[in-house]
Formats: C-alpha cells, sequence, structure tokens
C-alpha cells in the first residue's frame, strides 16, 4: 500500500483487490446500530476541501468518525485562503497543528502530489482538477463488483465529459487494472486530446457513438458535463448534448432489451435532462444511491489501510 493515495494510477490489482475486500467488511459497518470502530482512536484527520463537495467530504468524515477519528473540516470559502493565503501556507499551517491525514479537494491538477511534498502527514487525494480521484474509482469498482461479480471481462462504457473528468481518468486505471474492458465515449470536443495514445498504451477503446456501444456493455458510467470547467462551446446547446450522448429513456430502452441485467452509473452530482434522464437515474438498474453507500465503506478502508494497519505508515 502507498503511504499516500494521490492517484489511482500508483494501485495495482493487488492493493486495489485488498482495499475493496476490507471494504466489504466495513460495509458490516454501515449496518450496525452502533457504528464505531476503535481503529483509528487518537489519530487526526483534515478535510481540506477547495471546491464545492457534498458527498466525498461528508462521506470522508463520517468514514473517520466511524473509525473513532477525530475529523475536522476546513472549506475553501471561510478558511484564510479566501484572505489570499497559498496553498502551501495553507497546508504547513494544518500540518503544523499535528495532524496525520489530509484529505484535500482542490481545482488544480496536481494539488496532491504538491501538499504530500510539503507536510509530513499523509496525503489523500479527494479529487485534483481534471487529474484524478481516485477513492471515487476504488467506490465505483467496488459497487459495480457487487453487482456484477468479478470484473474482468465486463465491459464499462464511461461516458460523456471525459475531458474534464477526474473520475474518467481514475477509472480507467482501476478498471483496466481489474481486468475490464472499457470503452470511452466522448463528443470530439470532450474528448481528451492524446486519448488515442493511451488507450493503445492501456488497452481500451474510444469511441463518438453511444447508440453503437449501449448494445455491448455490462455497465454504463454516465459522467456529469462540467461545465464549471468549460471555458467556451464544447457543445452546440444542452439539448444536442442529450441527443448525442444523454441518457434517455430510448437509450435505457435499447440498452435494457440487449442486457437485461446491464447497471447504471453516475459520480454526482446529475444534471438530470442533460446526461441522464430521470427514470435511468431512479430506476431499478441504477447505482447511484449504492455508490454513495459504498463510498462510506470504501473510504474507511482507505484511512484504515493508510493509517492503522502500518501498511502506510513507513515513509
Ligand atoms: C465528482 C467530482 O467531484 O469529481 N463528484 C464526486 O466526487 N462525487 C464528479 C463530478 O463532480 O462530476
Amino acid at each position: 500500500m502507498p503511504r499516500h493515495l494521490l492517484s489511482a494510477a500508483d494501485l495495482g490489482v493487488d492493493a486495489i483487490t485488498t482495499l475493496l475486500d476490507t471494504a466489504t467488511q466495513m460495509q458490516d459497518v454501515q449496518g450496525r446500530t452502533v457504528k464505531k470502530l476503535p481503529a483509528l482512536r487518537g489519530r487526526t484527520v483534515v478535510n481540506l476541501f477547495f471546491e464545492d463537495s457534498t458527498r466525498t467530504r461528508s462521506s470522508f468524515e463520517i468514514a473517520g468518525k466511524w473509525l473513532s477519528a477525530d475529523v475536522i473540516n476546513i472549506s475553501a470559502k471561510g478558511s484564510s485562503a479566501s484572505k489570499g493565503e497559498s496553498l502551501r501556507d495553507t497546508v504547513r499551517t494544518v500540518a503544523a497543528m499535528g495532524v496525520d491525514a489530509i484529505v484535500i479537494r482542490h481545482a488544480a491538477s496536481g494539488a496532491a502530489h504538491q501538499v504530500a511534498g510539503w507536510v509530513d502527514a499523509q496525503v489523500i487525494n479527494a479529487g485534483d482538477g481534471m487529474h484524478e480521484h481516485p477513492t471515487q474509482a476504488l467506490l465505483d469498482a467496488f459497487t459495480l463488483r457487487q453487482r456484477l461479480g468479478n470484473l474482468a471481462g465486463k465491459h464499462v462504457a464511461i461516458v460523456g465529459d471525459v475531458t474534464h473528468s477526474r473520475v474518467a481518468r481514475s477509472n480507467l486505471h482501476t478498471l483496466t487494472a481489474l481486468g475490464a474492458t472499457v470503452t470511452l465515449v466522448a463528443p470530439p470536443t470532450l474528448m481528451p486530446s492524446g486519448a488515442a495514445a493511451w488507450a493503445e498504451r492501456d488497452g481500451f477503446t474510444l469511441s463518438g457513438d453511444l447508440d453503437a456501444v449501449l448494445p455491448e456493455v455490462d455497465a454504463l458510467m454516465m459522467l456529469r458535463v462540467q461545465r464549471e470547467r468549460m471555458s467556451g462551446g464544447y457543445f452546440p446547446t444542452p439539448r444536442e448534448y442529450t441527443i448525442g450522448y444523454g441518457l434517455t429513456r430510448d437509450r435505457l430502452r435499447t440498452l435494457l432489451a440487449a442486457n437485461p441485467d446491464a447497471v447504471i452509473c453516475h459520480p454526482g452530482p446529475m444534471n438530470r435532462g442533460l446526461e441522464i434522464a430521470a427514470d435511468a437515474a431512479d430506476g431499478a438498474q441504477s447505482l447511484v444511491l449504492d455508490q454513495v453507500s459504498a463510498g462510506v465503506a470504501v473510504r474507511m478502508s482507505v484511512l484504515y489501510h493508510l493509517l492503522a494497519s502500518g501498511e502506510g505508515s513507513a515513509a
């Protein structure tokens, strides 16, 4: 297990499997009346969030608390970052208080890597710009594995705004490591430049045609259209995006006609009516809330392996 969790690319199949297996045990705690394990008693975890978040921040907080850690939340709004303090000064200030781990979300790709170089605390990347979001990929793999069984040979299509998606990048690493067949589906404007070379190297495929891919998949992972990261016109109108790449009611019908056991994921927050129709988001094949619930178990597992078991604590 690495000392920090900065990137899903740092995790091999053994580490991923260990993290998912421990998450299965952690999920038992979620079903109990008394949800508390003593593993991180006396340890302090700081959630340092410079971008908005509902599920990631709160699930890291719940995960830490259920493991008996002291958890502190700092968000950019309300911190000295809004007074112009640099990221380096903010994290060194927090670390100087003696915290054991910093969970960081930041709009700059590479922020978590930088932070790991500035402090002695262990660092967990909770999303750095358009780069990576490793715990999201782990919780996605956990949810898919729970529903579909072993992911080797299962076909997962990741659909939508790939260019701006740290979720897609982290998922590519974990899903290919677990042996899944992955297809990235995006309009040409939202497919990252360099994707073809990456696809060739890591053995996944690219497509611009959702309707052609739809009947072949075991799972669809829909991505949010990240308008806050878009500076120009990546598609003519929202309606045209939906016509080309949205999981509409008609596409849901096609998907389930071809494979009645196919499942649908979305990391949230969803743009209902844009990339995903309500029928797809709320139907029996939707794993959206299973993903949220898995998020707590997976983050407990990550905190446990990095902080408690001693595996990740050697420099
Ligand atoms: C994702 C994120 O922030 O990268 N959300 C999340 O963590 N659940 C995806 C997104 O914002 O679209």
